[in-house]
């Protein structure tokens, strides 16, 4: 799986553009100041970099060793530090209650590892932590500007909700966007995003 990622990687330019998320940027006033980041399927690096420009310190995860090549030229030019670990997110030796937000944009799996995945974001979070996601919706299967074709791989908010019923959603909406990403994410879309906290329990 990784060889397409690599192939569709394998360009001059940034497939999804090198300027972060619409979503994510409207977010990040939720976090604190030099917050700890870690943004799963970062691909070229586009969300990590520029988190890393707002002065967050940011971990980045992607199993394409072509995107991650890109990331890391990409801080580099931007001249912000990123660790980028190349790995199978399947694999990868997740942190426990080590993040202060977990970053997920257009990440789509088939329905088990999905919901196994999205565990390891939530817990992957502090108390207090936050998840800011962003997916493609059923109904994006209507338009051509990117996403998986398999529409078990596309969320609308129920299943989000469900995925990650440990959370507080302060947000949480599916419906049309325009999207402006690069080649990879070109025109109208139907997504569904969020943004959910891990609640503090009452003794800490
Ligand atoms: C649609 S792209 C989105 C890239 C990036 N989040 C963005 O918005 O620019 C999905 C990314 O997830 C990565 N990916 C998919 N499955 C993965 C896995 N099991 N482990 C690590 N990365 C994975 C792919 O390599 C690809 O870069």
């Amino acid at each position: 799986m990784s060889d397409f990622w690599n192939q569709k990687y394998q360009r001059n330019d940034y497939f999804y553009g090198e300027q972060p998320n619409d979503f994510l940027r409207s977010q990040i006033f939720r976090l604190q100041p030099g917050a700890r980041i870690l943004v799963v399927g970062d691909g070229e690096g586009r969300n990590g970099v520029w988190l890393a420009k707002q002065g967050f310190n940011v971990t980045t995860v992607d199993f394409s060793s072509v995107a991650c090549a890109k990331a890391e030229e990409l801080a580099a030019r931007a001249g912000v530090p990123l660790d980028v670990h190349c790995a199978d997110l399947h694999v990868w030796d997740w942190s426990v209650n080590h993040f202060d937000a977990v970053v997920s944009v257009y990440l789509h799996f088939m329905p088990e590892d999905r919901v196994k995945l999205h565990s390891k974001m939530q817990k992957a979070l502090i108390e207090g932590g936050w998840l800011i996601i962003e997916l493609f919706h059923p109904l994006q299967l209507n338009y051509q500007s990117g996403g998986p074709k398999a529409p078990e791989m596309l969320l609308t908010i129920d299943e989000l909700e469900s995925d990650f019923h440990g959370l507080q959603w302060q947000l949480l909406m599916e419906g049309k966007a325009l999207l402006t990403e690069g080649p990879g994410h070109a025109g109208p879309a139907h997504v569904t995003h969020g943004a959910a906290r891990k609640p503090i329990s009452p003794q800490s």
